[in-house]
């Protein structure tokens, strides 16, 4: 199956792909995003945590947190517990190397897992932070509701993700590079043909800001909003579980 093709799909056989396709990656993973974002990667994700209000030692789970980055930034900067899952097992081996070679060994942990059927009880965390991971879900409804479920009640989601800039000029520009340059750069230093023309092709594909609100809000998330970064090149959402479990 193509990569257009794959981002069209949705549901199981999407998911192994997309498992597959972070496992083969992960050695280059941490290296590529910096330097395909130019660094802005790691203050979207200190600009998302900003956003998450939580107590120190209450425990959050990071969603989707690969190779850690966005964990080790919550527990950084929180002082805060976080649990972090993936379905990638490759993923979070590069996680817990990175954890290992920490002075101060924050209050992290990982648990290899899927997204939509989440291994908790629920309303057991304080917060939920997902970056860049609810794109890439088998079932993107399924995870919210997923997220939703574990949060205690007054609980918060984060959830940064890609989206498309505002600008019209500037979205021409930035199409171009995400669409003909980055897949280029992204094929030669991962030796994977196909991950980073699906990075692109799965930006496209994922819903505009103002409908994925609406999905979080069928997902059962209360007083949704949002933050635009860089013209709209990436969102951070948060949304609260106000319901008592
Ligand atoms: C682009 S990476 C983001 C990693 C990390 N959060 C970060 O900020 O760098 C997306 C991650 O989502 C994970 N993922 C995709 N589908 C998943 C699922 N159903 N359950 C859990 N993790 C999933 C992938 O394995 C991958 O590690």
């Amino acid at each position: 199956m193509t990569k257009k093709e794959m981002v069209l799909t949705r549901g199981t056989e999407r998911k192994a792909y997309v498992k597959q396709m972070f496992n083969d990656i992960a050695h280059r993973y941490d290296f590529l995003n910096h330097f395909l974002s130019g660094g802005v990667d790691i203050y979207w994700r200190k600009k998302a945590v900003s956003k998450l209000e939580v107590q120190p030692d209450d425990v959050v789970l990071d969603l989707a947190c690969g190779t850690g980055d966005f964990a080790l930034e919550t527990a950084a900067a929180k002082n805060c517990r976080v649990v972090g899952t993936d379905i990638a097992s490759q993923m979070l081996v590069f996680g817990k190397q990175k954890l290992e070679k920490k002075k101060h060994v924050p209050k992290i942990s990982y648990i290899n897992g899927d997204g939509e059927f989440l291994p908790f009880k629920t309303g057991s965390f304080k917060g939920v932070t997902i970056a860049f991971g609810i794109r890439n879900m088998g079932d993107i409804s399924a995870a919210l509701k997923e997220m939703k479920r574990i949060l205690s009640r007054k609980g918060q989601a984060i959830i940064l993700e890609f989206s498309l800039p505002v600008n019209p000029l500037f979205k021409r520009l930035y199409l171009f590079y995400f669409k003909h340059i980055l897949p280029k750069i992204g094929r030669a230093v991962s030796s994977d043909s196909q991950a980073y023309s699906y990075l692109p092709a799965s930006v496209e594909k994922f819903p505009a800001v103002s409908e994925f609100e609406g999905w979080m809000s069928e997902a059962g998330f209360s007083r949704v909003e949002h933050w635009k970064l860089l013209n709209g090149v990436a969102v951070i959402y948060r949304g609260i579980n106000e319901e008592k479990s």
